[in-house]
């Protein structure tokens, strides 16, 4: 049931009687229509110093088309399966009916090769998302599967420029081209598939032109496997307005930097307030052992754009998003473990107790609850939980591993109420969120999406390690 405070909630925030997500949208100007065919193709990535690297790319290129519409609009895309695989394409961070998510064995069929798909649904919130197949994920986002999801607000608000930045890392060999190897073992029980070669939309990337005195906004993603970003804009005071696509309180990023592990989005923005012909780096610091340039903001010759920074309100108009009701919430635990260098004692699997050598026997990696749960894209998906619809679910996350995992929920939102024991008050609405080597950390969502969605870690060597499962609604 929906509890009378969450409805009130529901109603208050524009939706007409109900709080599923979709039903509230007024379709404004109908459909907006795209086809989008997976399929291999060539780029230039590393760049001009290098031979072309074959990829897997949306209509062959990577990353795959810009799809732009506007906020209460419907999306219909017709999905064609160029590969040699079956794929499916899944719309990261939006609440859609579940029979349009994209997760093969759960939400359709997996798309044959040659086979064929239409998703259509209307798009509730305005924000930054992104769309990839979710089916042997590794290998296929690996390849350059991977594509922005723009869904813009009714008013926006003003900057002089807008970039869509996706951040990928690919390991590549002498010749620029895809190494194998995906879903190896060492990659499962580490942090994934890291690279060797850091991309900004889809090519190595020197320089960024830009204008004294502009405004821009930065729309980010993380569509790496593994690779965490952790970006610090040297010389400028980035003001983040947005994570996972929905708006924040804005303000200076903690540590004065961006911090996206795969899967999560940030938006800023960046006043350009250097002087003609300067140069700032734009530093990652995640990995203490490998600070790089990502890239380098390079000012143009021309004279400022504006004196001082514009003079316009940053604070983006609020989604209609369900706020958690704490009281009369249903809670939820989930413990990881397993992977290399952490105590992981009388871990079962099919009923037997197992240790880490025979998981990766295998192909698991990690632990849910204590349990091992073989291989399973395509295959049996365990359920972790089951919530009312309506009813608000708290879910206590602990990791006991050595390793980061951005935790992702299909669907819906949550916010984060509690971190290390310690009750927090964050606005963010977010659908990936960090959970550091031995963190604990407890979200809570209004599970009004009904179905059956995935959670999994966003390390897509993880995912495929065990660390994905189910929870249903309704
Ligand atoms: Cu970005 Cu389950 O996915
Ligand atoms: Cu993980």
């Amino acid at each position: 049931m929906i509890s009378r405070r969450a409805l009130l909630l529901a109603t208050g925030a524009g939706f007409a009687a109900t709080a599923l997500p979709w039903r509230g949208v007024r379709a404004q100007e109908g459909l907006k229509r795209f086809a989008l065919r997976p399929m291999p193709g060539t780029a230039n990535i590393a760049g001009s110093a290098y031979p072309d690297t074959a990829i897997w790319g949306y209509d062959g290129q990577v990353p795959g088309p810009a799809l732009r519409l506007r906020r209460g609009q419907v999306l219909e895309v017709e999905v064609e399966n160029g590969i040699d695989r079956p794929t499916t394409v899944h719309w990261h961070g939006i609440r859609l009916p579940n029979e349009m998510d994209g997760v093969p064995g759960v939400t359709q069929d997996a798309i044959a090769p040659g086979g064929r798909f239409t998703y259509r649904f209307a798009v509730p919130d305005a924000g930054t998302y992104w769309y990839h197949p979710h089916l042997g994920s590794s290998e296929q986002i690996g390849r350059g599967l991977y594509g922005p999801l723009i869904v813009e607000e009714e008013e926006p608000i003003q900057v002089d420029r807008e970039l869509v930045w996706l951040l990928d890392d690919w390991r590549l060999g002498r010749d620029a081209q895809i190494l194998g190897g995906f879903d190896d073992l060492h990659d499962k029980t580490h942090d994934g598939r890291i690279g060797n070669t850091v991309t900004l939309n889809g090519k190595v990337t020197e320089t960024v032109p830009v204008r004294a005195g502009e405004r821009l906004r930065l729309r980010l993603v993380n569509v790496a496997n593994g690779r965490i970003f952790s970006l610090d804009f040297q010389g400028h005071r980035p003001q983040v307005i947005a994570l996972d696509g929905h708006p924040v309180t804005p303000h200076a990023p903690k540590d004065g930097r961006i911090t996206l592990a795969p899967g999560m989005r940030a938006d800023i923005v960046l006043d350009l307030e250097g002087r003609p012909g300067e140069r700032f780096d734009v530093v990652d610091h995640f990995y203490p052992q490998f600070v790089y340039r990502f890239v380098t903001l390079a000012y143009g010759a021309e004279t400022p754009l504006r004196d001082s920074p514009l003079d316009a309100p940053i604070r983006l108009a609020a989604n209609d998003l369900p706020v958690p009701d704490l009281d009369g919430a249903q809670q939820e635990n989930l413990l990881f473990g397993g992977g290399m260098m952490s105590p992981m004692a009388g871990a079962r699997m099919a009923g037997r107790t197992v240790d880490l050598r025979e998981m990766l026997g295998h192909g698991v990696a990690w632990t849910m609850n204590g349990e091992a749960h073989p291989a399973n894209e395509g295959h049996h998906h365990p359920m972790l939980f089951r919530v009312p619809l309506g009813r608000t679910c708290r879910l206590a996350m602990t990791n006991e591993t050595a390793w980061y995992h951005p935790i992702h929920l299909h669907g819906h939102v949550f916010r984060v109420i509690a971190r290390n024991g310690r009750k927090v008050e964050e606005d963010a609405f977010l659908d990936t969120v960090l959970i550091a080597p031995r963190e604990s950390l407890e979200i809570a969502f209004v599970a009004d999406n009904p179905g059956r969605w995935m959670l999994h870690c966003h390390v897509l060597e993880h995912q495929s390690g065990g660390m994905m499962g189910l929870f249903e609604v309704g």
